[in-house]
């Protein structure tokens, strides 16, 4: 039903205006962009998905960061438009995406999101894992993509321009 494929540059403004649709116009000001500003999202990760119609049903992008001296991948934003949310398009992006990132040698991937959603993909809380102020501490969330890919790893959470 629904078409996946890597976004490109010709889908930037469409899925900058699905995140606006989704998380309001101020969300940049939302302490995980300053993680963002300036850096190229991971574009062999980041997806979109499209209906038969060629219409943006949903989107996720990728960004690479330092956790202290290890480099991890930031997930989000994720979005799925509310006329399509709750038919799974949000799990088979994030599953589809992650399926990827080993193959291109990432180790782990962090989050800022609801754990009650996260938690079937396999998240858990991360300690020692410090976001931007202000983040909730109880919201940094993580995922090893190869074994113990989280163990020992600590740090402040910083750009890393690849
Ligand atoms: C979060 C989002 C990406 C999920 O996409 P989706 O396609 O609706 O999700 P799925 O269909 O894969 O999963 C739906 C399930 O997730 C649950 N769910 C969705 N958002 C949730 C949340 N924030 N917390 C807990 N559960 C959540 C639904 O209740 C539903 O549960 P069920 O399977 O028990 O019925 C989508 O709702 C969205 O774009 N929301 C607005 C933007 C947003 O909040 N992004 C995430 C930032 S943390």
């Amino acid at each position: 039903m629904f078409h996946l494929s890597c976004e490109t540059s010709e889908d930037w403004w469409e899925v900058e205006a699905l995140y606006d649709l989704c998380f309001g116009p101020s969300r940049e000001a939302l302490s995980s962009y300053r993680l963002r500003y300036g850096v190229t999202p991971i574009t062999l990760l980041s997806l979109v998905a499209r209906d038969q119609d060629g219409i943006l049903a949903g989107a996720i992008r990728y960004w690479p960061v330092l956790v202290g001296a290890a480099p991890a991948l930031l997930l989000g934003p994720i979005a799925v438009h509310p006329t399509r949310q709750g038919e799974g398009l949000g799990g088979l992006l994030i599953r589809e995406s992650l399926q990827g990132a080993p193959a291109q040698d990432w180790d782990r991937v962090l989050l800022v999101g609801d754990a009650p959603y996260y938690c079937r993909f396999g998240f858990e809380p991360l300690s020692g894992v410090v976001m931007p102020a202000p983040t909730n501490p109880k919201r940094v969330l993580g995922l090893s993509l190869v074994a113990n890919g989280w163990i020992g790893i600590t740090g402040s959470v910083t750009n890393l321009r690849l």
